[in-house]
């Protein structure tokens, strides 16, 4: 039997993932089965526009689950695999890192070797054809010095979390089944992404906010550490690309050419917070309330990413400029208070005392 014409994602009912099944039917592409384990970070709620959708098919299960990855590539016959699925919060890997060596090392190994039984069993057209994307970060590379050249695709790997160790682990087991094996894998590594349905766990949600609700903005260290900013659609878009042109093999790192500080980040917030939801004439702008406090052990203090190779080589470069994208971003949290009450639930909740309430104040 041949192919499909239908890609499998993990991880779709997350931040990006969602994104990229949404942009993905938007550009009018073929259909999507989802695997998501629906941790936490996973929110059916993102894609609820598509219910009724005859080209999407939602499961919820676990990558690591070789059992459930297989039947699944045998039933639907994917031309493709997208690989989201991913603990992806560096802080709660500080915190409890044992999910992160779960999910991220040995679910992607399972899914690889299960992609590998699939791939085997296809036609040799069918073979050459298929499609294996592994999404990655720039975390992998470790950390910047001011002035240092950005991470390009040779930089050596140095991660320094247990989040950025496990997709280290990660992308040498990609890397290893297409060497080893010739499964056609292509790894993207992307710098830190911001837009809508990002988890408010991560740094813009979370300042847009506590902003909102007059709550202490909880800056780490000295605010100096610096990210490379990209709006979300313009990584899907990204990862499009690669899946249609890129070369088996191949790595691209992927990046907004927006290095900014942590500290820059959270003023231009409560700028756009204050100018979108004005406080009463006498109240204190939001930028009262930064607070700086304790910081991340091992904090990376500095990314950036040398984009040029999949521009070169692929064309894709960033449609949106971090001030357009932050000031899209901060609407969208403002209006989407059902969203946001939704996933704030008591599992967000005791994460928020835990990574803060113990932080001392600097
Ligand atoms: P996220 O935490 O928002 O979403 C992760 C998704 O994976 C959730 O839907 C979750 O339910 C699902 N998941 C987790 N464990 C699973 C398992 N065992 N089986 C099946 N599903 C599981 O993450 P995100 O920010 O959307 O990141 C997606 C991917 O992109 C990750 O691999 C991450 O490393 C990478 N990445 C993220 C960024 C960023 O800035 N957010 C930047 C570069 C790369
Ligand atoms: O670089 C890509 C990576 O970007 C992705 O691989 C990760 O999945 C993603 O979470 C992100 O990692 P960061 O650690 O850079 O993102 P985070 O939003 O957690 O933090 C951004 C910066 O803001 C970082 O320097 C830490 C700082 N920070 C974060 C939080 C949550 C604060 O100062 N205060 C905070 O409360």
């Amino acid at each position: 039997m041949s192919q499909s014409d239908s890609i499998l994602v993990t991880g779709g009912a997350g931040f990006i993932g969602s994104n990229y099944v949404l942009s993905w039917f938007a550009a009018d592409r073929g259909p999507v089965v989802n695997l998501d384990l629906l941790t936490y970070a996973g929110n059916p709620a993102n894609l609820a526009s598509l219910e009724g959708d005859p080209r999407y098919t939602f499961v919820r299960g676990d990558i690591c689950d070789a059992e459930l990855v297989g039947s699944l590539l045998r039933r639907h016959r994917p031309r493709a695999i997208v690989h989201f699925a991913a603990e992806s919060h560096v802080d709660r890997s500080i915190a409890s890192p044992e999910a992160f060596i779960r999910t991220n090392v040995q679910g992607t190994f399972a899914l690889l070797e299960q992609a590998r039984a699939y791939w085997t069993s296809l036609s040799q057209a069918d073979r050459a054809a298929f499609r294996f994307v592994h999404v990655s970060t720039d975390e992998v590379y470790g950390s910047l010095a001011p002035g240092d050249p950005a991470f390009s695709e040779t930089t050596p790997y140095a991660p320094n979390s247990p989040y950025a160790a496990s997709k280290a682990g990660s992308d040498h087991l990609a890397r290893a089944y297409f060497h080893t094996f010739g499964l056609p894998v292509l790894t993207t590594n992307c710098s830190n992404n911001y837009g809508p349905f990002q988890f408010p766990e991560k740094l813009i949600p979370l300042m847009i906010l506590n902003a909102l609700e007059g709550k202490p903005l909880p800056v780490y260290g000295d605010g100096m550490n610096v990210r490379d900013w990209l709006y979300v659609k313009d990584h899907c878009a990204a990862i499009r690309t690669v899946l249609a042109e890129g070369r088996p093999g191949e790595t691209y790192n992927v990046g907004g050419m927006s290095e900014r500080a942590n500290i820059d980040v959270v003023r231009t917030i409560c700028d756009l917070v204050d100018e979108m939801r004005p406080t009463e004439v006498d109240a204190a702008p939001r930028r009262m309330l930064i607070t700086y406090v304790e910081d991340r052990p091992g904090h990376d203090r500095r990314y950036a990413i040398d984009a040029r190779k999949i521009k070169r080589e692929l064309g894709w470069q960033p449609a949106e400029v971090f001030e357009s994208g932050l000031r899209k971003t901060v609407r969208w949290y403002l209006e989407n208070g059902d969203w946001v009450a939704r996933v704030r639930t008591g599992a967000y909740r005791e994460w928020i005392e835990k990574n803060y309430a113990a932080r001392a104040v600097l």
